[in-house]
């Protein structure tokens, strides 16, 4: 593929972040995406990996079709440079599978397989963002641990709360030292939000003794919705729109974050 000819070789590798949730439908396909682009915009190289191997919808969400998948590249049968895909705004797509609904079991040499694969890509790309599943699924948590960061994508019901701090409790007992950040989404409320994560640091420092940060909220915002009808990324859909300008704050403090952390795939 001519995108892969073209990757240059970096000096630094890639930070890869899991972006993941308990409860589903919480909009981390609708953040990984619209942040991806953000920052690939932003002169940073991003790709973007869809790991749901069950319910694959970046394809869908972007009106990227890839030529091959995950799946192909595990089995061998593509390299994993054919199979990246130039998406929106010239961001790089992996995508998980055909999205025929096929429910794929990782296992332990499968997930190794692919994360040497993706250490192929290690110096390729400054930022990899890996969308998951939601949930608990050893599928979702085994690719969460191929990141450096999880990102938890909450909103304020009740239930994503419970359900995201037991997906922080999975990964603090599984891995202490993973880095974990939060984002709440469909917010209201700027100082509301901060203050429902304020809430939520507190349990988690009391309970699993877990230092988390936090990157920002994401308006409630109709724009979103629409853009996932449309099949148009919402950067390009409603750049202007107020979710937007939340993704674009987020993607500023991730930038400031970025330059004291200059971990990569390799040290992790
Ligand atoms: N900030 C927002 N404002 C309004 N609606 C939103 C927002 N974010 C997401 N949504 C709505 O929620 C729906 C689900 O979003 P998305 O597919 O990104 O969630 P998900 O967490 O990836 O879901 P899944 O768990 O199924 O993978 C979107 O189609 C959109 O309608
Ligand atoms: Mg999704």
């Amino acid at each position: 593929m001519e995108i892969a000819r073209n990757l240059e070789n970096k000096s630094s590798g890639a930070r890869v972040y899991a972006i993941t949730s308990g409860k589903g439908g919480v909009g981390k396909t609708s953040i990984a995406i619209n942040l991806s682009i953000v920052l690939n915009k932003a002169g940073l190289k991003v790709l973007l990996i869809d790991s749901d191997m069950g319910l694959a919808n970046i394809d869908l969400m972007t009106g990227v079709s890839a030529l091959h998948t995950i799946e192909e590249v595990i089995e061998g049968k593509a390299s994993i440079f054919d199979a990246l895909a130039e998406g929106p705004e010239g961001l790089t797509i992996l995508s998980a599978s055909s999205g025929l609904g096929r429910i794929n079991d990782m296992g332990e040499e499968r997930t190794k397989k692919f994360r040497n694969e993706l250490l192929k890509l290690e110096n390729a790309f400054d930022m990899i963002f890996i969308d998951t599943g939601a949930g608990i699924s050893a599928n979702v948590v085994d690719f969460i641990f191929m990141a450096d960061e999880v990102m938890v994508i909450m909103t304020s019901e009740p239930t994503a709360f419970a359900d995201a701090y037991a997906i922080v409790k999975v990964i603090t007992v599984e891995k202490p030292s993973m880095n974990v950040g939060v984002i709440i989404n469909m917010s209201r409320n700027e100082k509301e939000s901060k203050m429902l994560f304020d809430r939520f640091n507190e349990i988690v420092k009391k309970f699993l003794e877990k230092e988390i940060e936090y990157h920002g909220s994401v308006a409630l915002d109709k724009a979103v919705a629409d853009a996932v009808m449309r099949q148009i990324p919402l950067a390009l859909y409603a750049g202007k729109s107020s979710s937007m300008q939340s993704i674009r704050k987020i993607a500023r403090n991730m930038l400031g974050i970025e330059n004291t952390k200059q971990r990569t795939i390799f040290n992790r």
